[in-house]
């Protein structure tokens, strides 16, 4: 894949990723006036380097072309949505399944079942109709809803335990999944004090 074929590919899906942005943006406005409290705490987005794309390809045993990056790769463009509490999840979730014109690709629930490292969020590969000159297509957008605190633990649990080598590893993983549970309940106590959608 050269750099200009690169380019030329990621166009549709960071367009698409832009699209979907604009309507989170749409729907925070919205969720804001009926409950006097932001749902998004804020909204980082990617798309994915040519280099992670070969990369993850060859890692599949595919060869590293656009084809198979089109075929087989559906985090190409990624959104994290960063949320106060799991309940602004949930009603973003929903509120953007309403949307009839976006299809749902897949859709993993990891705050209802978290992984076994203690990992939570609520990843959803929405496809978004793009239009262009000759017609409309699909593009899947990978979007990760996480809650302060859970991006909080994944942002920790990736600097510490991912891409090295220690000896001490098991140890740590078992630290930090008590310290996922910790947060649970801190989260939930704050959830508390708003009934955790932050009516007035
Ligand atoms: P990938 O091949 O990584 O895309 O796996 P997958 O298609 O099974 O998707 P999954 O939903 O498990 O995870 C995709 C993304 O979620 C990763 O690229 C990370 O950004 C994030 N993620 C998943 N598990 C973990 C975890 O244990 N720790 C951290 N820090 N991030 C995770
Ligand atoms: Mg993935």
């Amino acid at each position: 894949m050269t750099n200009e074929q690169y380019y030329t590919f990621i166009q549709p899906y960071s367009d698409a990723k832009d699209i979907l942005h604009a309507r989170l943006n749409v729907l925070e406005h919205n969720l804001y006036n009926i409950s006097a409290a932001h749902p998004i705490h804020n909204i980082q987005e990617r798309i994915k380097k040519k280099e992670s794309i070969e990369n993850k390809l060859l890692k599949k045993d595919k060869e590293p072309t656009m084809i198979n990056a089109k075929d087989y790769l559906q985090d190409i463009a990624g959104l994290r949505v960063i949320c106060y509490f799991t309940e602004d999840i949930y009603s973003l979730v929903d509120t953007l399944k309403f949307q009839a014109d976006l299809i749902v690709i897949r859709e993993s629930d990891y705050i209802e079942y978290p992984k076994p490292n203690g990992y939570r969020s609520y990843h959803i590969i929405v496809g978004v109709p793009v239009y262009c000159l000759d017609g409309m297509e699909y593009f899947p957008v990978e979007i990760q809803f996480r809650t302060l605190s859970m991006d909080f633990w994944a942002s920790m649990e990736h600097r510490v335990l991912y891409k090295t080598k220690r000896n001490d590893r098991e140890q740590i993983a078992a630290e930090l999944k008590e310290y996922a549970e910790a947060l649970v309940a801190i989260e939930k106590q704050f959830a508390k004090y708003t009934g955790g959608v932050g009516h007035v």
